[in-house]
């Protein structure tokens, strides 16, 4: 392993040619992505899932560039050793070529090591502008969040043989155009076993099989703190919503009832000084 994860190592991991998978992660802030950098993920994406999991939307469409930059800023403070992608938010790279160049300036400013964006070859002209300013890309395919209401809510795609095949062409043209990796989520395994077959860059999938290059799953799910009912390609790692309402439940019942702070959670004055402040009877 090399110092830190650089995206030619990353696009260098095909498991045909015996690499291990990709393990990816999501993280918003600096203290959690210390702690995933220190079990050793790959890859620690600042996603737009931020909107759901960290700002409280119902939705992905309602983060900006302004606030991903913020969390991609936390992210990188902690220095990780992992590769930083960050995720270029809905309507940041739809309009202008010179917009999402700009944009995906912003979040490299902030510490991204590279750019995800969603979306097949329609995205092509965005994709070779931020290339050719030197910025790695990342693609996504198949269920890709920022579309919901294109796709009629949050469905598996590339069921049919149609469509299947438009998402194979996609994965192609996207790596050819110089993507050094494709996240695939919410397809067919054998939808994306045939893509990864295809394609000689890593797939890192998410209800995508295991037949992708990597994986990748969002940190809240995996550590049992996202609300809802979660997808059925999530496994959930630990409780810690549950640990958490149970330390602070404690907090505030020892606060209630005096048991918090003890005398040796407080600082002593000399004898001098409670002499001078204690409040005569
Ligand atoms: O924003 C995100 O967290 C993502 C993952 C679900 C891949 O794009």
């Amino acid at each position: 392993m090399t110092e830190h994860v650089t995206v030619p190592w990353v696009r260098s991991r095909k498991r045909r040619q015996g690499a291990e998978p990709l393990v990816m992660i999501t993280a918003y802030d600096e203290p959690f992505a210390r702690l995933v950098d220190a079990a050793g993920v790959d890859l620690i994406l600042v996603g737009d899932t931020l909107a759901e999991l960290v700002l409280g939307y119902e939705d992905t469409l309602s983060v900006g560039v302004e606030q991903m930059v913020h969390h991609i800023g936390a992210v990188a403070r902690a220095r990780p050793h992992a590769l930083v992608i960050g995720d270029l938010p809905w309507m940041s790279y739809h309009t202008e070529v010179f917009e999402a160049v700009r944009n995906a300036a912003k979040l490299v400013r902030a510490g991204a090591g590279a750019v995800k964006l969603e979306g097949g070859r329609r995205r092509l002209p965005v994709v070779r502008a931020i290339l050719d300013a030197e910025i790695p890309v990342m693609a996504h395919l198949g269920l890709t969040p920022q579309s919901v209401h294109a796709m009629g809510g949050y469905k598996v795609q590339g069921r049919q043989v149609s469509a299947a095949e438009e998402l194979v062409g996609d994965a192609s043209a996207l790596a050819e155009a110089g993507c050094f990796a494709i996240v695939l989520e919410g397809v067919p395994d054998v939808l994306a076993e045939r893509i990864t077959a295809e394609v000689d860059v890593p797939t890192i999938g998410i209800g995508a099989g295991s037949g992708c290059d990597g994986q990748v799953l969002v940190l809240h799910d995996v550590l049992g703190l996202s609300k809802g009912i979660a997808p059925k390609f999530v496994r959930r790692y630990a409780d810690l919503a549950t640990i958490v309402t149970a330390a602070v439940s404690q907090y505030a019942a020892e606060v209630r009832s005096g048991a918090f702070p003890s005398d040796t959670e407080s600082y002593h004055g000399s004898s001098e000084l409670r002499e001078a402040l204690t409040v005569p009877s």
